[in-house]
């Protein structure tokens, strides 16, 4: 996120460097695809074989083991992985010793039919099940494929210490829900994630304690929907109605979980991502409003603004509902930035239900968006039940409408930053220019400004002055 550009499924993956463990002698290359999740669950595998003698190279060449961490949520995405396993084969050519394993909602999906299909795959391993990684690879050095996809109901991996991979030292993730139960009808997530379940919030306070002690300066809490966050003890969520009277009342909700951080670590910056409508309370958009140290940004997909449309979706909203939601957070929050997931030409979108979609937008005037064309999934409830028959050209046209709907929205919500003092966090060197500094503010805009005698990790007050249709450019206040 951070941008108002679409988010097309990324190129090419992240391959990732990693702090390496003295006396560790196999070399692990791991890619990620996909969600923020993705990453930080792929720094979760990378803690656990460090544990068993890898370390991680940058070089595909010189691995013993090749792991690509998978994303389902459009065709797009499983063709990405798909020409990098041909580029895995090619190699493999040359280092036949290499093993190779996928990881993640793809591996879920498609279970051991991947080891048919891709026969350079030697391990396909479900999001839930790395804590198995180690068997597993003893399988595949005995010279048996190995597959575990089970889905779990407990598994949210808190006594897991993430290794940071590729970071910037100043920001970090930390997974907090798992799973999703929302079924939107087009999303492939709850089929690849499993049920939702909430991370003790001891651990989550702990992971939080750690990376501040690392000197980490802007943590983002993450889940599918972080807003149903819920710890009353452990288990599914659905199961909270029967739970003890005591469970009940020591439970802690996402709201309280965010005070819990704001308060014992003031200065911290904390984000979270992502928020559902349906799930996002009154009681978090008061507590973003008492923590300076809460970003004033919520990414707030809505998919459509027709009524008509989400109910298909299965979305738990109506419009109305939506920009009730948006008025209250313009209402106590009014700094707020706001950002949106959008499809374009779901299973029977008229022209009137897409106008309703542009209509929104102009209502909310969104910061940043993030927009796709409708991509029939496999064995989601859309795809069992409805048509996708909106044309390709027609998704096409729609989505472009929507993409410079979007680019007008994000360039007027720069410009009210100019003249202004905004607090940035300095993240790094500025990619287009050395002489400058890049780190967003509160709002989650990008932030370029000349380098004085600052460092990354500072907090700096910084003037803007000027701004592209996604950067700010400024100099210190
Ligand atoms: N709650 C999740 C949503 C994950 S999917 C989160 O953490 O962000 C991210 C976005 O992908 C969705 O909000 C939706 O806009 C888009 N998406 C999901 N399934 C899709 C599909 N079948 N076709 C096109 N876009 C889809
Ligand atoms: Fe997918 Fe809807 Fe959950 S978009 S991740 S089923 S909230």
């Amino acid at each position: 996120m951070g941008s108002e550009k679409v988010i097309e499924e990324k190129k090419q993956g992240q391959a990732l460097l990693t702090d390496h463990k003295q006396g560790n002698h196999k070399k692990l290359f791991i890619e990620s695809y996909g969600c923020q999740m993705n990453l930080n669950d792929t720094e979760i595998v990378a803690s656990i074989l460090s544990e068993e003698g890898y370390n991680t190279t940058h070089l595909l060449e010189e691995a013993d083991l090749v792991l690509v961490n998978t994303c389902s949520i459009r065709e797009k995405a499983e063709q990405t992985v798909r020409k990098r396993l041909e580029k895995y084969n090619a190699v493999k050519k040359i280092n036949p010793a290499m093993k190779v394993g996928v990881l993640g909602c793809m591996a879920e999906r498609l279970k051991s039919k991947f080891l048919e299909e891709e026969k350079i795959v030697d391990l396909v391993v479900g999001p839930d099940a790395y804590k198995d990684l180690p068997n597993l690879l003893a399988e595949v050095s005995a010279g048996r494929d190995a597959v575990n996809v089970i889905l779990s109901k407990e598994e949210t991996y808190g006594d897991i210490s993430p290794v940071r991979l590729n970071s910037n030292g100043v920001s970090a993730f930390v997974s907090i829900t798992r799973g999703c139960d929302n079924m939107c009808t087009f999303c492939v997530v709850p089929f690849t994630r499993g049920r939702e379940r909430s991370r003790d919030p001891k651990s989550i306070l702990e992971e939080v304690r750690d990376l501040v002690a690392k000197n980490y300066k802007e943590i983002t809490l993450l889940g599918q929907n972080v807003d149903s966050y819920l710890w009353y003890g452990g288990g599914l969520k659905k199961d909270f109605k029967n739970a003890s009277e005591i469970a009940k009342a020591t439970a802690v909700d996402f709201a309280q979980l965010l005070d819990l951080a704001a308060t014992e670590f003031q200065k911290t910056r904390f984000r979270f991502s992502t928020s559902n409508p349906q799930d996002m309370s009154l009681d978090v958009i008061h507590t973003m409003a008492k923590h300076e140290n809460i970003c004033k940004y919520i990414h707030l997909p809505v998919q459509s603004g027709s009524t008509t449309v989400l109910e298909r979706m299965n979305r738990q909203h109506t419009r109305e509902e939506y920009m009730e939601l948006i008025d209250n957070i313009k209402k106590i929050l009014p700094e707020c930035s706001l950002s949106q997931d959008m499809i374009a030409g779901f299973c029977g979108e008229t022209e009137e239900e897409h106008q309703d979609t542009l209509s929104l937008m102009e209502y909310v005037q969104y910061d940043f968006g993030f927009m796709f064309a409708y991509s029939e999934r496999p064995g989601t409830p859309a795809e069992k039940r409805m048509e996708d028959d909106v044309q390709l050209a027609v998704k096409k046209r729609r989505l472009n409408e929507i993409i410079q709907l979007q680019r007008e929205h994000g360039a007027y919500r720069m410009e009210q930053f100019i003249g202004k003092n905004v607090e940035v966090l300095i993240e790094g060197t500025s990619k287009k220019s050395d002489a400058h500094w890049k780190g967003r503010n509160s709002q989650n805009a990008m932030v370029i400004f000349p380098k004085g005698d600052e460092q990354i990790g500072d907090f700096v007050d910084i003037l803007v002055e000027d701004c592209t249709s996604a950067t700010l450019l400024g100099k210190r206040a």
